[in-house]
């Protein structure tokens, strides 16, 4: 399954392909951004594809949720995944990109947009919703330029390099 954006393509990661996915989420410049240090070094790749379980790469199973390689070209620059779709029909998203040269080129808040208009439109879910650590306001920015609305602040809700941090939920529409 592809979905189209102006600057990219998003492609689904299938599962004979997971382990790139690994490589970008735990040892990219990106990841830094994503999870923890701790987390990132001592979670084993079985540990954390217990998390990303089976559905994220399973095309058939639509509302498990999907993991898509972002593509410029032929470069697959990062991730962008939905999760399983909950009981009032609302779905998180997140997002990667590995490469420090890949970011503040409008790439991740395509990739939102694109995906989100999928969410929306085609899975008929109710609403799309995110939260980011507020010490990270690129991403933040990239979600409101994707049209995310602030919906709160969430106070001490991450801990994140060693201490509890400030979050921000933003949903669209
Ligand atoms: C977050 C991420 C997906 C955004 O994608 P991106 O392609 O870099 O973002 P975009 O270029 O679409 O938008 C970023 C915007 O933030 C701005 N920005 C960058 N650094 C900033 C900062 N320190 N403060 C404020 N704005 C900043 C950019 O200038 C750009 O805005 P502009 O287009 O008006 O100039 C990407 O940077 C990434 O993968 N980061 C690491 C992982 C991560 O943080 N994931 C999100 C977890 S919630």
């Amino acid at each position: 399954m592809e979905l189209l954006g102006n600057k990219i393509k998003l492609k689904a990661i299938t599962n004979s392909d997971k382990d790139h996915f690994y490589t970008i989420a735990t040892k990219s410049y990106g990841a830094k951004f994503w999870y923890d240090d701790i987390k990132r070094e001592k979670r084993s790749k079985t540990a954390f594809f217990n998390d990303w379980t089976e559905g994220y790469f399973d095309t058939k199973k639509s509302k498990e949720g999907q993991c898509f390689w972002m593509m410029v070209q032929e470069k697959k620059i990062g991730v962008i995944a939905y999760n399983k779709i909950d009981e009032h029909n609302n779905v998180e998203i997140d997002i990667i990109i590995g490469d420090e040269e890949d970011m503040n080129k409008g790439y991740g808040a395509d990739a939102i947009k694109v995906l989100c208009e999928f969410l929306l439109k085609k899975l008929k879910v109710n609403k799309v919703w995110i939260e980011a650590r507020m010490n990270n306001p690129r991403a933040i920015k990239a979600y409101q330029k994707a049209g995310f609305k602030r919906e709160k602040i969430l106070e001490k809700k991450d801990f994140f390099q060693g201490e509890f941090v400030d979050c921000i939920r933003l949903e669209m529409p």
